[in-house]
C-alpha cells in the first residue's frame, strides 16, 4: 500500500465556451489518507464540482484542458484508458454522490434493484446476492428493509438521499465523494444525513471527500479541509485547527461568516465578487477583496508549507 490513498498533483480542468476558456480547476494539489474525511469548502462557482468531476473523470464534452496526476494508492490513474478507468476505478474504488442525485433516481425501478445494480454490473454478482448486499448497506444508512421494494416517488427526500448514499457504498469503494449531499434537504433531514455519514465514517475504513458551501455542517464529520477560491486552493489543513484559526484572509472571512450557536458574534460578509474564471487576475486572486493586501499581492503567491501539514497560498506567511 502506498503512503497516501489519493495524491492529486497539479490538476487542471479548463472548459471551452463561446465566451472563452473557463479555468475551473487551476493547478490543484492535495493528499488524502485512508480514513480521512476532507471538506472542500468555497463560494458557489469556485470549482468544487469541477475538481471532483476531474478526479472521477466524469467530464462534459467541452473540455479544453485536462491534465495533472492523480495517484490512487501510488498508481497514476490519469494514465488509465477510459475502459480501464471504468472497470477498475470509478464505482469500484471511488464512488460519487452527485449534486441533487436524489432527484435523479430511476422512477420505474424499485429502489433496492437500483442499489444492487452496480454490483451486478461491476462485480458480476447475481441479482440475489446483490439484493442481499443492498439490504446490508440500507441498514447502515438507516433505510428500513421494506423500503427496498418501493419506488423513488414513494420515499421522502431524506430517504431518497439515504438510498443514494447506500448506492455509493455498496461496492465498498476506498473513497466516497459527496457533492453537497445535504443542500437540497430541510434542516432536520440535513442533521439526520450528517449523522448517517458520521456513523459510516466511524464503522468503516472509508475515506470521504465532502463538498459543501456550508462550513458548519462539515465541522463534525471532517478531519481535513480545503478552502477553494477561484479555481485554486487557498488553504489546506487539519479541519478543527482551521475552523478555529484560519490563516488565509479569504478563509478567515469565510469562517467569520458562519453563525455559531454558542457565540454571539457579529457575522461578517465578504464584499465584492470572486473574479471571472475566463480571465482571472495575474496576482493573488483574492487581492481585490482582501483587506490585508500589499504590493506583493500583484504577483501570484506560492503555496507556502507551514507547520502541521498546513498550506496557505498567501504572501503574508512568507
Ligand atoms: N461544462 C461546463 N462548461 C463551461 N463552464 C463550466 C462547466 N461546468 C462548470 N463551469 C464553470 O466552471 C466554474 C466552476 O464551476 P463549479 O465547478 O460548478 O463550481 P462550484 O461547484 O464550486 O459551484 C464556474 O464558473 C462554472 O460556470
Ligand atoms: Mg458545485
Amino acid at each position: 500500500m502506498a503512503e497516501h490513498l489519493l495524491e492529486v498533483k497539479d490538476l487542471y480542468l479548463y472548459f471551452r465556451t463561446t465566451r472563452g476558456v473557463v479555468q475551473a480547476v487551476d493547478g490543484v494539489s492535495f493528499i488524502l489518507d485512508r480514513n480521512d474525511a476532507l471538506a472542500v469548502i468555497g463560494e458557489s462557482g469556485c470549482g468544487k464540482t469541477s475538481l471532483v468531476r476531474a478526479i472521477l473523470r466524469l467530464l462534459p464534452r467541452n473540455v479544453h484542458t485536462y491534465k495533472g496526476s492523480i495517484l490512487l494508492d501510488g498508481v497514476d490513474i490519469m494514465k488509465f484508458s477510459e475502459e480501464r478507468f471504468r472497470s477498475e476505478v470509478r464505482w469500484t474504488r471511488m464512488s460519487f454522490v452527485a449534486q441533487a442525485a436524489m432527484n435523479a433516481l430511476n422512477p420505474v425501478l424499485r429502489v433496492g434493484m437500483q442499489m444492487a445494480e452496480p454490483l451486478v454490473i461491476h462485480h458480476h454478482l447475481s441479482k440475489q446476492e446483490s439484493l442481499a448486499q443492498a439490504m446490508e448497506v440500507s441498514r447502515m444508512v438507516g433505510l428500513p428493509p421494506d423500503f427496498l421494494s418501493r419506488y423513488a416517488f414513494e420515499l421522502s427526500g431524506g430517504m431518497r438521499q439515504r438510498a443514494i448514499i447506500a448506492m455509493a457504498m455498496i461496492t465498498k469503494p476506498d473513497l466516497i465523494v459527496l457533492d453537497e449531499p445535504t443542500s437540497a434537504l430541510d434542516m432536520l433531514t440535513q442533521a439526520n444525513i450528517m449523522n448517517v455519514l458520521k456513523g459510516i465514517k466511524r464503522d468503516l475504513q472509508q475515506s470521504f471527500i465532502f463538498i459543501t458551501h456550508d462550513v458548519a455542517t462539515t465541522s463534525e464529520l471532517c478531519n481535513r479541509g480545503v478552502v477553494m477560491y477561484a479555481g485554486q486552493i487557498a488553504e489546506v489543513g487539519d479541519a478543527h485547527q482551521f475552523y478555529l484559526d484560519p490563516f488565509h484572509p479569504y478563509a478567515q472571512k469565510l469562517m467569520a461568516s458562519v453563525p455559531t450557536l454558542h457565540q454571539d458574534k457579529e457575522l461578517e460578509f465578504i464584499p465584492g465578487q470572486p473574479p471571472s474564471l475566463l480571465d482571472p487576475p495575474q496576482g493573488c486572486r483574492f487581492a481585490a477583496r482582501c483587506e490585508k493586501r500589499f504590493e506583493k499581492c500583484d504577483q501570484e503567491p506560492p503555496m507556502l508549507e507551514l507547520e502541521d501539514g498546513r498550506r496557505v497560498k498567501c504572501w503574508l506567511y512568507e
